[in-house]
């Protein structure tokens, strides 16, 4: 990616979200042959792995991305490396019970990386960048208290 492009999308974030207002923030690297590695598994695994991993709309985009041969290792990848982010930008009493497949990272509407789902609390928004070149994908996560709060 470009770097006017990630200074912008950060610029955006910190607009939405005043610094005081920041409340976690996670990165995450992911080795991308490592996710390929373990889609390659048998089929069984493979539905156990995703379905575990994957938010209903996620596993959805996968099918869909398997059916028509599109690099869907990349999409689990990025999925993966947004929510280990994202776990790592919660408090401690949210990560104890923090599942991946309750987090969505897809917006239907837009190509953006993006957080929603049951999980998410009212009063907080998150910012995602994703940026990936070869074999390697970088996630960050910035989680913000929303200005829904405050209305
Ligand atoms: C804790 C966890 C995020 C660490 O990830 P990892 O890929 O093993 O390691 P990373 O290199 O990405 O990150 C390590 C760094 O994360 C940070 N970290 C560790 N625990 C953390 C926590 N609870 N919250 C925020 N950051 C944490 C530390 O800075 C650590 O650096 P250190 O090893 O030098 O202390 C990860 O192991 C985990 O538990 N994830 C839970 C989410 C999940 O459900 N995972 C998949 C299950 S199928």
């Amino acid at each position: 990616m470009s770097l006017s492009r990630s200074v912008s999308i950060t610029q955006t974030a910190i607009r939405n979200t005043s610094i005081a207002n920041i409340r976690g923030l996670g990165i995450d690297l992911v080795h991308v042959p490592r996710i390929t590695a373990l889609l390659s598994r048998k089929p069984v695994y493979l539905a156990k792995f995703t379905r575990r991993i994957l938010h209903e709309a996620e596993f959805n985009r996968a099918a869909s991305m398997i059916e028509s041969r599109e690099r869907h290792d990349l999409f689990v990848a990025r999925c993966w490396s947004i929510k280990e982010a994202l776990y790592k930008s919660l408090d401690k009493s949210r990560q104890s019970y923090f599942q991946m497949r309750d987090w969505n990272t897809i917006d239907p509407d837009s190509p953006k990386p993006t957080v929603s789902g049951e999980a998410i609390n009212r009063d907080e928004d998150f910012f995602v960048s994703v940026t990936h070149d070869g074999e390697y994908l970088l996630a960050i996560v910035i989680r913000g208290q929303s200005d829904k709060s405050t209305q």
